[in-house]
């Protein structure tokens, strides 16, 4: 069997153009979403992630704002950025951009968002209510794949899930997406012993621990869905998953490539999740004019 290539890149576009049209409507409102993004220091691949997250906002029409501040910069400094922002009218989404210094605690920094501008979907309160299924936002890479598997018809009810990666950004939150929608769901992680034994039953495998070649075509049943959020830069500069690609594919019924599968998702789901503050903001709004009338 050959693997049908999941194109996050088509699925992003296809979302992306029907976010422009309700960009377009809350402009007719008079709102324009708008997305803050807070960069500490320079590391090299945050720096990548911050440019395109600015600039896909202005492809669908949103408004954005990057802070980029020196590594050294204070813990305190950066909490004020984000008081400001929490007030700022023209903003309806906070991304503090992580890995933040060592010096500054995360924690602190990300429960300093207030939870409705919190599109990361990283404040405790959101966290919470992922676990609840009430979360307006969802965390944007498991929430990326959600949609892809949706796209793709991929069962997921009744189905056998295996996550590899406990992350608070994607492994946790992914199980818990998966789980909401029924299926039966196996959490590993990077010292699992035997990973195959987990792996070989799993109808849908979700990579997210940053090895590559961590899983390969003898692990999986044949045609699974296998879904690649690693990231990996070789030595020679190339960029790969967490999958063996090439050898997976032949086995797989679906799998994603890297680049060009959940990648592009992860930002599209950010704009979702803005978006969706801002008409929250526009409904809130609305309703209040409606009571005071
Ligand atoms: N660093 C790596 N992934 C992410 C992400 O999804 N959000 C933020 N804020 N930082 C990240």
């Amino acid at each position: 069997m050959t693997a049908t290539i999941i194109d996050g890149r088509a699925v992003s576009e296809i979302m992306r153009k029907k976010m422009r049209s309700r960009v377009e409507s809350l402009g007719l409102r008079g709102l324009r979403p708008g997305l803050a993004v807070v960069l500490v220091g320079d590391d090299a691949a945050s720096q990548i992630y911050v440019r395109n997250k600015a600039k896909a906002c202005e492809n669908v029409g949103m408004h954005s704002e990057v802070f980029r501040y020196p590594a050294e910069t204070s813990e305190a400094d950066v909490l004020q950025k984000i008081a400001e922002l929490n007030e700022d009218p023209r903003i309806h989404g906070i991304l503090v951009q992580l890995p933040l210094p060592a010096h500054v605690d995360n924690g602190k920094v990300l429960e300093a968002i207030v939870p409705h501008k919190d599109v990361d979907g990283f404040h405790k309160q959101n966290v919470g209510a992922l676990v609840t299924g009430e979360s307006n936002f969802p965390p944007c890479t498991p929430q990326g794949v959600m949609t892809l598997l949706d796209h793709y018809e991929v069962a997921i009810e009744g189905s056998n899930a295996v996550v590899i990666g406990r992350s608070n950004i994607v492994g946790k939150p992914m199980a818990l997406m998966l789980l909401a929608r029924s299926a039966t769901v196996t959490v590993c992680t990077s010292k699992t012993r035997n990973l195959s034994q987990f792996t070989e039953i799993a109808d849908i495998v979700v990579a997210a621990v940053g090895k590559p070649g961590l899983l390969t075509a003898d692990m999986i049943k044949e045609g699974a869905a296998v879904i690649d959020v690693g990231m990996n830069r070789l030595p020679n500069g190339k960029l790969v998953g967490d999958v063996a690609f090439d050898e997976v594919k032949e086995k797989a019924g679906y799998i994603t490539p890297v680049p060009g599968g959940v990648g592009p998702m992860t930002i599209t789901m950010l704009l979702a999740n803005t978006l969706k503050a801002s008409e929250m903001v526009a409904d809130g709004e609305q309703a209040a004019r409606r009571a005071t009338a």
